[in-house]
């Protein structure tokens, strides 16, 4: 079996597209969706990845902020630029990029967020209201997941999904996700003893874990989908997922590359987020006028 390569820039234009048009209606109705990205310090992934997240608001007309803090700075001094975007009516869409350094406390500053502007998801209201399998703003990197899955015609009912890796950005909130479409969720991690079990058993694998190569080929079951999240930066410089591509890409149905695959996407359902966030707001602004 040779499996079709999930091409992620492709399912992301055509997104886009279709979030471009809502961009214009809302524009026409004088309001212009605004993004407001706070990053601290220079970790040169991060900084990476908030200037694609802000290029791709200017592609789609959304209005795009980056604040940024020295590695140094105060933790008040971040929380009380949080409140004031809180409040601010340009801004629909507030994101605290993470890593933060370590004496920050994460947590203190994506609680400090207001809940109708948390657009990656964060805030444990967000968290709570996922678990409960109704949240506004699902966390971009698996709702990026699930769009691929949607895009790409993949059954999730009924279907076995290993999900490698639990983190809050990914593997948590993944597992969520696919469980409300019901799907059964096992998730997995670096500790897990004999990993290959479990993954064997995956009708659809999603491997968040950070480790180059952790998923080899006798590890995926025939015909399997899978869905790579890793990006890590080898040696030599070269981008390399957490699957061994080539080897898998031979056994499983369906593929994700990296790069293209994943990442266009995560980046692509922060300003879906974004959008939907201004959407809400204005209408209870105009519910509000009318009142
Ligand atoms: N760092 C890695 N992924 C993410 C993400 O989805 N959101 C934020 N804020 N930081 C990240």
């Amino acid at each position: 079996m040779s499996a079709i390569i999930i091409d992620g820039n492709a399912i992301a234009k055509v997104v886009r597209a279709k979030w471009k048009e809502r961009v214009v209606r809302l524009r026409e109705e004088g309001v212009q969706p605004g993004l407001a990205v706070l990053i601290v310090g220079s970790d040169p992934a991060s900084q990476i990845y908030v200037r694609r997240k802000v290029k791709a608001c200017e592609d789609l007309g959304i209005h795009s902020e980056r604040h940024e803090f020295s590695a140094t700075a105060a933790e008040e001094e971040v929380l009380d630029r949080i409140l004031q975007l809180n409040v601010d009516p340009a801004i629909h869409g507030i994101l605290v990029q993470l890593p933060l350094p370590a004496h920050f406390r994460s947590r203190r500053l994506l609680e400090a967020i207001a809940i109708e502007k948390d657009v990656d998801g964060f805030n444990l209201y967000n968290v709570g209201a996922l678990v409960a399998g109704d949240t506004i703003f699902p966390p971009c990197t698996p709702y990026g997941v699930q769009c691929i899955l949607e895009y790409s015609r993949i059954p999730i009912s009924g279907q076995n999904v290993v999900v490698v890796g639990a983190s809050n950005i990914v593997g948590k909130p993944m597992a969520m996700l696919l469980m409300r479409q019901e799907a059964t969720v096992a998730i997995c991690h670096l500790k897990t003893r004999d990993l290959a079990q479990f993954t064997i058993l995956a009708d659809i694998l999603v491997v968040a874990a950070g480790k180059p190569n952790l998923i080899t080929a006798p590890m995926v079951k025939t015909g399997a989908v899978v869905i790579d999240v890793g990006i890590n930066r080898m040696p030599n410089g070269r981008l390399v997922g957490d699957v061994d591509f080539d080897a898998v890409a031979r056994k499983a149905s369906y593929i994700t590359p990296v790069p293209g695959g994943v990442g266009p996407m995560t980046v692509t359902m922060l300003l879906v987020n974004t959008i939907k966030s201004a959407e809400r707001i204005a209408k209870v602004d105009i519910a509000r006028e009318s009142a």
